[in-house]
C-alpha cells in the first residue's frame, strides 16, 4: 500500500508550459500502483498567489513578517492529512502581499481556473491569498467564472511561522470544502476559521484577530466541523460577465465621505478621467449637499455614479434619502464600496452604462 507520506507526494507544482515535481516517488520505495480509492478522490488544482499564508517571520513570536515568502508547494507540504481529501496539483500564481493584489494577476487566476474547467484538469479550485483584499479577489472570480465547479479562497491571519499558525487548518478546510459535491453551484466561496462565506457576502472586519471574515448582511453560507461540511444558504444562480479581451477595466474611483465633505474628491475623480464613481457614503450611503452637487456634476458629464456606505453593515437601498431617480445614482444595495468598485468596473467592460441597466445588475443577485 501506498504510504500517507507517499501519498503527499502526489502533489506536483506545475511552472507555465513544463511540469516540475517538487515531490516525486522517486525516494518512496514503498511506492505501489495508485489504488481505485485514491483515483476517485476529486481533484483539486492549488492556485498559490501569496499572503500571509505564506508568511515567513524571524522568530516564532515575531509580530512583523514578510507575506508572501513560502509557496503554495511547501504550504500544502505542511498540511497533514490533506492527501486524505482530494488529489492535489499546486501552481504558483503569484507571491504577493495582497495589498499587492492587481488585475494582472485577477485575469490570470480567472483564465487559470476557466482553462482548468474547460478541459476537465480539476474537480475544484482552491486559491491561497493574503487577508486584505480576499475578498475582492473572491467577488471578481464570482463574477466572471460562470461554473458550478467549486472555487474556494484561502488565507491566515498569522504567518506560516507563528506559534499557533492557523494557515494549515484553514488549507485542510479548504480542500475539505472543495472536494464536498454539496460545495457546487454556490458561486466562489471564502473559507476560513471554520466558516464557508460567499464571495458577495464576505469582508474582512479585524485588523488582527483570526475571526476576521464576517458576511455581515447575508450570515455565513455554512460552516466547517471535524466531522462534516453543513451549508445553511441555498445554492444560488450565478452571474456571469464577460473578461475584457483586451485585459483592461475602466477606471473607477472610490470617494470616501466624511464630515466638512466638500466636491473636490469627486470632481478630481472627473477630471482624471474616471468613468465612475464609488461613494462610500456616510450612513445610508449620504453624502453632504456640496458634494451631492459634485455628484451631479460627474453623473451629467457620464460618469456612473454608485452610492455604497462606509459602515460595513446594512443596504444602501434606492430612494431613501437620497433621490437617486432625480440624480441618476445607482444604490449599492449590500455591496460595499470595494465590491461595488468591481462589480461597475465589470459592467462598464461589458458595455452597460445606463444607471438603470447597472441598478439591475446590482440588485440582481438578492
Ligand atoms: C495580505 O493580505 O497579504 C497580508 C495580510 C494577510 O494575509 O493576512
Amino acid at each position: 500500500m501506498i504510504s500517507r507520506r507517499g501519498l503527499a507526494l502526489l502533489v506536483a507544482i506545475m511552472g507555465g508550459a513544463s511540469v516540475m515535481p517538487v515531490f516525486s516517488y522517486a525516494k518512496d520505495t514503498s511506492v505501489a500502483p495508485v489504488s481505485h480509492k485514491q483515483v476517485t478522490l476529486p481533484r483539486v488544482l492549488v492556485l498559490a498567489t501569496g499572503g500571509t499564508i505564506s508568511g515567513k517571520a524571524d522568530t516564532r513570536s515575531a509580530i512583523g513578517y514578510d507575506a508572501g515568502a513560502v509557496t503554495g508547494a511547501q504550504l500544502i507540504a505542511g498540511v497533514p492529512g490533506v492527501e486524505k481529501l482530494a488529489v492535489l496539483q499546486v501552481e504558483q500564481i503569484s507571491n504577493i502581499a495582497s495589498q499587492n493584489m492587481n488585475n494582472q494577476v485577477w485575469f490570470k487566476l480567472a483564465e487559470r481556473i476557466r482553462r482548468a474547467f474547460a478541459n476537465n484538469e480539476a474537480d475544484a479550485v482552491v486559491i491561497t491569498h493574503g487577508t486584505d483584499t480576499m475578498e475582492e479577489t473572491a467577488f471578481f472570480l464570482d463574477a466572471v467564472i460562470g461554473d458550478a465547479r467549486p472555487v474556494i479562497l484561502t488565507g491566515a491571519m498569522r504567518p506560516s511561522t507563528a506559534i499557533s499558525a492557523d494557515g494549515p487548518a484553514n488549507m485542510y478546510e479548504a480542500v475539505k470544502v472543495a472536494a464536498d459535491p454539496q460545495a457546487r453551484g454556490r458561486g466562489v466561496l471564502v473559507v476560513l476559521n471554520d466558516e464557508v462565506h460567499s464571495a458577495r457576502g464576505v469582508s474582512k472586519m479585524h485588523t488582527t484577530a483570526l475571526q476576521t471574515f464576517h458576511s455581515p448582511n447575508l450570515g455565513p453560507v455554512g460552516y466547517v466541523d471535524p466531522a462534516s461540511v453543513r451549508f445553511v444558504a441555498p445554492a444560488r444562480s450565478q452571474q456571469h460577465l464577460d473578461l475584457p479581451a483586451d485585459h483592461k477595466l475602466p477606471r473607477v474611483q472610490i470617494v470616501y465621505a466624511h464630515a466638512d465633505m466638500d466636491a473636490q474628491q469627486i470632481d478630481d475623480a472627473v477630471k482624471d478621467g474616471a468613468r465612475g464613481i464609488v461613494i462610500a457614503g456616510m450612513g445610508d450611503g449620504n453624502v453632504s449637499t456640496d458634494a451631492l452637487a459634485g455628484v451631479e456634476r460627474a453623473t451629467k458629464a457620464g460618469v456612473v455614479v454608485v452610492r455604497s456606505t462606509r459602515v460595513g453593515n446594512g443596504f444602501v437601498n434606492r430612494d431613501v434619502e437620497v433621490d437617486d431617480d432625480h440624480y441618476g445614482l445607482v444604490a449599492s444595495m449590500d455591496l460595499n464600496p470595494q465590491k461595488a468598485r468591481i462589480l461597475l468596473q465589470l459592467l462598464l467592460a461589458n458595455g452597460k452604462t445606463s444607471a438603470a441597466d447597472i441598478q439591475n445588475a446590482f440588485s440582481a443577485t438578492l
